[in-house]
C-alpha cells in the first residue's frame, strides 16, 4: 500500500519549529516583517497572499500588504520595490506572480534586493544555487526536498525525473536534487517518449500544469511520486497533474492534491523569512 506523504502535517511541523526560532530571536530583540505585494485581484493570487499573511501571523512575524490595482504602472511598482528595499523594518519582499501583461516579470524580480528576496527568484539567488553558494532557495522545490527527507525517502543515487522546466519549480528542483546526489533528468513539452523516460524514475516530480496527465503508464512500480500541479475540476474539487487514483496503487509513496506540495511552499517561504531575520 502506498504511503501518503502528508504535506499539511510536515508543513505544520516546520512552522512550529520556526515559531520557536522566532520567539528566541524576539528575546534578543530581533523581529521580522514581510512585505507582500499583489497587483490586481486574481482570486487564486488573493488566496495565496491571504495564506502567506496568515502563516506570518502563526509563526510570529509581521506582514504588511500592498494591494495595488491592475492598472498600476511598472514604474510605480519599481518605485514601491525601491522603497521596500530601503526600509529597515522590512526584511522580506514578496511580489505575487503572475503580474499583469503590461509588466516585465524579470525586470520586477531583478529590482528586489537579493538579501530580501524570500521567494528565491532573483538571479543572484538562483545563481547562488547553481554555484552551491548560500542564498534563498525557491520555496516549492525546497519544500519538496523537506517532504522527501521528512518522509524517510532517501535521495542519494536515485534516478529522479522532473516533468517541467519552469524557473520557479523545474529548474531549481533539478539543481536541488543534484545537490542531494540524485541522478537527474529534466523533461518538458518537447521530450520524446515521455512515458518511457518517466518510467525510469525512482522519484518522479511532476510540475507540468496539465490536470491528471500522468497516468499509470508513466510510473514504475515502487516509485515515489511528487505532484506539484493544482487544478480546479468542473465539479469544484481539486486535482493535480497526476491521476492519483490510477497511480497511487503503483507507488511506494505519493503526495495528495490538496495537502501535499501546496502547504510546503508557504512553510519554506516562512523559513526564508526567518533566515532573512538572522541575516539582518
Ligand atoms: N505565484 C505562484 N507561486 C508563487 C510563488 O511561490 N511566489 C510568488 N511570489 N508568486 C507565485
Amino acid at each position: 500500500m502506498a504511503k501518503l506523504i502528508d504535506g499539511k502535517k510536515i508543513s505544520r511541523e516546520i512552522k512550529d519549529e520556526l515559531k520557536e526560532k522566532v520567539a528566541a530571536l524576539g528575546q534578543k530583540g530581533i523581529t521580522g516583517c514581510l512585505a507582500v505585494v499583489q497587483i490586481g485581484s486574481d482570486p487564486a493570487s488573493s488566496v495565496y497572499v491571504r495564506n502567506k499573511k496568515r502563516a506570518c501571523e502563526y509563526i510570529g512575524i509581521g506582514s504588511v500588504s500592498h494591494e495595488l490595482p491592475e492598472e498600476t504602472t511598472e514604474a510605480q511598482l519599481l518605485e514601491l520595490i525601491d522603497r521596500l528595499n530601503r526600509d529597515k523594518n522590512i526584511n522580506g519582499i514578496l511580489v505575487q506572480l503572475p503580474l499583469p501583461e503590461h509588466m516585465d516579470e524579470n525586470k520586477i524580480i531583478c529590482a528586489i534586493d537579493p538579501a530580501k528576496d524570500v521567494d528565491g527568484f532573483h538571479p543572484y539567488n538562483t545563481g547562488a544555487l547553481v554555484s552551491g553558494l548560500p542564498g534563498y532557495l525557491s520555496c516549492t522545490p525546497a519544500g519538496i526536498i523537506q517532504l522527501l527527507k521528512r518522509s524517510g525517502v532517501s535521495i542519494s543515487g536515485k534516478q529522479c525525473v522532473i516533468v517541467g522546466r519552469s524557473n520557479i519549480v523545474g529548474k531549481p528542483m533539478a539543481l536541488l536534487m543534484l545537490r542531494e546526489n540524485a541522478t537527474v533528468t529534466v523533461t518538458h513539452s518537447r521530450t520524446k517518449n515521455l512515458a518511457d523516460v518517466c518510467r525510469k524514475a525512482d522519484i518522479l516530480i511532476v510540475a507540468m500544469g496539465k490536470p491528471r496527465f500522468i497516468d499509470a503508464s508513466y510510473v514504475k512500480s515502487g516509485a515515489v511520486v511528487i505532484d506539484v500541479g493544482i487544478h480546479r475540476s468542473p465539479d469544484n474539487s481539486l486535482c493535480g497533474d497526476v491521476d492519483f487514483d490510477q497511480v497511487m496503487p503503483l507507488t511506494e509513496a505519493i503526495t495528495p492534491v490538496p495537502g501535499g506540495v501546496g502547504p510546503m511552499t508557504i512553510a519554506m517561504l516562512m523559513n526564508n523569512c526567518v533566515e532573512a531575520m538572522t541575516r539582518a
